[in-house]
């Protein structure tokens, strides 16, 4: 019997516009009546193709999380996809979500997430489709959907009852069969094909080797619990806050030294016989590496995992290239040169990569904002990178601050920094970014505060594989040392602009690789200021945010 399907008028609302990352609005916006349903139908509206096909669902648990679903699910149904594949209790982080993509060549997936931002009645919400090849639509997609939200008339659905999203089994929404599926497995066996497990497996034995996970109350725990402790053998709590919290506990599930201070301090606190640390964010794309007293940079991390893939099973055949998003830092550069391979430079946004990385050009993909992972899936991937580390740690069998600091000396530092200038008002941002565009002509080839500005653009992309190309993806100011200063407003927030500056000097001189992150970058700081009046613009003194 075919179930009927029943069209619902519907108005556009505005600003249905996908930002870095699908579309993050606060939950209470989400919560209007048809919000999420024009934005799932102009989805809808803008594939096609997907008549009997599997979509994947599922999303980091977050307030709403469940409600959304049920929903979604009633519409696919409504939309003609033959078969919906779920995580139990609609958990799938970020990375399973695209491994399940890839593994069962679904048609597509629909993510529940706003990442790291905070959840909970109050925090955010947020939705994005990601494509048969496991990763984030590309901008034509996301922009046409953004369109077709702007004119909508009305969505697509079918009455049928809610289902129980916390049973594993088959069940049935309509005409559309729905697979409530374990949401680690398939991850966790993706991940055991690249890495040393019998090796991590001894390393975690150790009784001179403790480490900590700390999954902020947000989607890891599942996953981190299940292949860390149940599969590897870790001690029972080596994963804390590991139960998926709607709120997350009220934190903010970022890993960096600010939300997961906690865990930083844990590290550095020699009575806590703690060797390494890790976490990862809200729907468990991001990570944080944590070893004695010492956070290794998102950077860094990128470069010693490219520079070690020897050592990894599932890399040690080579690396095509390698890839990093615009403002990190140029460390990978130089091992991508050691090697003899590509490094590409892509705007921010995980989506660029994966044209590279379905070319087969990259291998091994990073970014600044705490986000490395590689061609296994189409995201970034927190756990993979710190299974990436334990097997690192576990052949060479030194400290991970001391594999930092050896790398340093055998390539040089990239001093990095970045400066987050958060909750500013749109139009003060929006002055800053046109103010420094229109000085970029004067900019290149003079001297600011004594420094020799060697170039100056507001940087563009043409995708190597597609030809695509992607404007004003943010502001560089080079240096004749290899120094930079980048300028961008951020593309995940929900309130007002965030101002990024991104910091970096290469320190050559084993001697000076442990001056103060701060101290080295403090010319650059006072550069910043000059030309772009932060201060003047803003208000804004220092920034909120120093990672
Ligand atoms: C998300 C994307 C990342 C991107 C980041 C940038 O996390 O998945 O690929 O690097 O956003 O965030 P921003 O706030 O700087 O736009
Ligand atoms: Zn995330």
């Amino acid at each position: 019997m075919t179930t009927k399907v029943i069209s619902v008028s519907s108005a556009p609302f505005s600003g249905q516009k996908p930002g870095t990352s699908g579309l993050r609005k606060k939950v209470t916006v989400f919560q209007q009546e048809r919000y999420l349903e024009n934005f799932v139908q102009a989805i809808f509206d803008t594939l096609s193709g997907q008549q009997g096909k599997t979509l994947v669902v599922g999303g980091d648990g977050r307030y709403y999380n469940d409600v959304a679903i049920q929903t979604i699910l009633r519409m696919a149904a409504a939309a003609g996809f033959g078969r919906a594949l779920v995580g139990c209790d609609g958990i799938l982080s970020t990375p399973a979500a695209s491994a399940v993509i890839r593994k069962w060549q679904a048609f597509g997936g629909l993510i529940l997430s706003a990442s790291h931002n905070p959840g909970g009645p109050d925090g955010d919400f947020g939705i994005k489709y990601n494509l048969g090849n496991g990763g984030p639509a590309n901008e034509a997609f996301t922009d046409a959907v953004y369109q077709r939200t702007q004119e909508i008339s009305a969505y697509r659905t079918i009455e049928a009852a809610d289902i129980d999203l916390g049973r594993l089994g088959e069940f049935q929404v309509g005409d559309m069969a729905v697979s409530i599926i374990d949401p680690v497995a398939d991850y966790a066996e993706l991940l055991e094909s690249l890495f040393d497990f019998e090796r991590i497996a001894a390393l975690l034995a150790r009784a001179d080797f403790r480490m900590r996970f700390d999954a902020m109350h947000a989607v890891t725990g599942p996953y981190a619990k299940a292949i860390l402790e149940s599969r590897l053998g870790a001690p029972a709590g080596t994963v804390v806050n590991g139960t998926p919290l709607p709120d997350f506990g009220g934190g903010h599930p970022d890993p960096n030294p600010v939300y997961a201070a906690e865990l930083v301090a844990a590290l550095a606190d020699s009575r806590s016989g703690l060797s390494f640390g890790a976490a990862s964010d809200g729907d468990g794309d991001r990570n944080m590496v944590v070893g004695r007293g010492f956070v290794v940079s998102p950077s860094d991390s990128l470069a010693v995992i490219a520079a070690n893939h020897a050592l990894v099973p599932g890399y040690a055949a080579g690396l095509a290239g390698v890839a990093r998003s615009m403002p990190t830092s140029c460390a990978v550069d130089r091992v991508a040169q050691a090697l003899g391979i590509p490094c590409y430079e892509t705007p921010t946004g995980w989506k660029y990569f994966g044209s590279l990385l379905d070319a087969g050009k990259a291998t091994i993909c990073g970014e600044e904002s705490a986000g490395t992972g590689s061609s296994h899936v189409r995201e970034k991937d927190g756990l993979w990178a710190v299974l990436y580390w334990l097997n690192i740690l576990a052949v060479r069998d030194t400290p991970a601050d001391v594999i930092v600091r050896e790398h340093w000396q055998r390539f040089g530092r990239n001093v990095y920094s970045r400066h987050d200038y958060e909750g500013i008002e749109t139009a003060a941002a929006d002055r800053l970014m046109d103010g420094l565009r229109a000085r970029l002509p004067q900019l290149a080839g003079s001297l600011c505060n004594g420094l020799r500005i060697e170039a100056a653009d507001d940087f563009a992309y043409i995708d190597p594989v597609d030809g695509s190309r992607s404007e004003r993806q943010g502001i560089r100011i080079m240096l004749d040392d290899g120094s930079r200063v980048v300028f961008r407003l951020s593309g995940t927030g929900t309130e007002g602009a965030t101002l990024r500056v991104y910091l970096e000097r290469f320190v050559a001189d084993p001697s000076r690789h442990e001056v103060p992150t701060q101290e080295a970058l403090a010319p650059l700081v006072q550069l910043a200021e000059t030309v772009a009046q932060i201060a003047g613009i803003t208000g804004r003194k220092k920034p909120d945010v120093i990672s």
